[in-house]
């Protein structure tokens, strides 16, 4: 059994999740990240791959008291488990994924992580799963996930994660916000990156609704997927 998986991103009329630069730029207008809040406060667990874990550590919290409270009204926890998938869990130990919250904090990594590391992460409270040798098995990742209760998961990126969850049909929905602008670049960051699919085996997306979502012209874009 796994969660409901849904895959959230904010990309370029070109497709893009960043620029070359790859510092996390500003793609989500004003108005998608207050829905983009409101998606994360609806979620049980929010997931992020390595390279985004590493690089920008982010909070992954619920921002607002408003929604916080709701969840609480729910009775829900105050924020939704924050989810790492990295293959070296070289994470920074006083970090926001670590120490934002209060929130559960849930590392799915490898046997290149030192065993060390694992008890220095468990010391500080993650709960952290060693799920293979070269890549983390996603599939035990989101079994794992079901037997801690989670039952909606939110996928923030990047590229890669998204991805290996698509390819291994572990997906049912895509949201995507477009902003009305091009990055370009050869190996700019798209919303599915890894080696990706032939033609034969490309997947094939539902579409579920479409709007303008803000005066920029930015669209938000959802797909049902299997
Ligand atoms: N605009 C948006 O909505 C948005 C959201 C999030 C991120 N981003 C952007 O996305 C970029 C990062 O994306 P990314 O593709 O480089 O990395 P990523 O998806 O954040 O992280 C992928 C890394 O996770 C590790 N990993 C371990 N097991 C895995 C598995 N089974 N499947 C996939 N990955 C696994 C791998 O590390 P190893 O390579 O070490 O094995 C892999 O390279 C950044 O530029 C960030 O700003 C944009």
């Amino acid at each position: 059994m796994r969660p409901t998986v849904l895959i959230n991103v904010a990309v370029t009329a070109d497709g893009k999740m960043d620029t070359f630069e790859r510092h996390g730029a500003g793609i989500s207008s004003e108005a998608d990240k207050q829905r983009v809040l409101r998606l994360r406060a609806d979620a049980d667990a929010v997931m992020v791959g390595g390279h985004t874990l590493l690089a920008e550590d982010p909070k992954l919290t619920v921002k607002t008291v408003e929604l916080r409270n709701e969840r609480a009204a729910r009775g829900l926890s105050e924020n939704p488990i924050k989810v790492g998938v990295v293959t070296r869990a070289d994470i920074q130990l006083h970090g926001n994924f670590m120490t934002a919250g209060p929130a559960r904090r849930v590392i799915f990594t490898t046997t290149q992580t030192s065993p060390e590391q694992v008890n220095v992460l468990t010391e500080l409270g993650a709960e952290v799963y060693v799920l293979g040798e070269r890549r983390v098995n996603l599939n035990q990742a989101l079994e794992v996930l079901y037997t801690l209760g989670v039952r909606s998961l939110m996928v923030e990126g990047g590229g890669s994660l998204n991805f290996e969850l698509l390819r291994a049909g572990l997906v049912d929905e895509l949201c995507m916000y477009v902003a009305p602008k091009i990055f370009g670049g050869w190996n700019t960051p798209t919303l599915a990156a890894g080696e990706g699919l032939s033609e034969t085996a490309a997947l094939n997306l539902k579409l579920v609704d479409f709007r303008v979502l803000d005066e920029s012209g930015g669209l938000l874009i959802r797909y049902n997927i299997n």
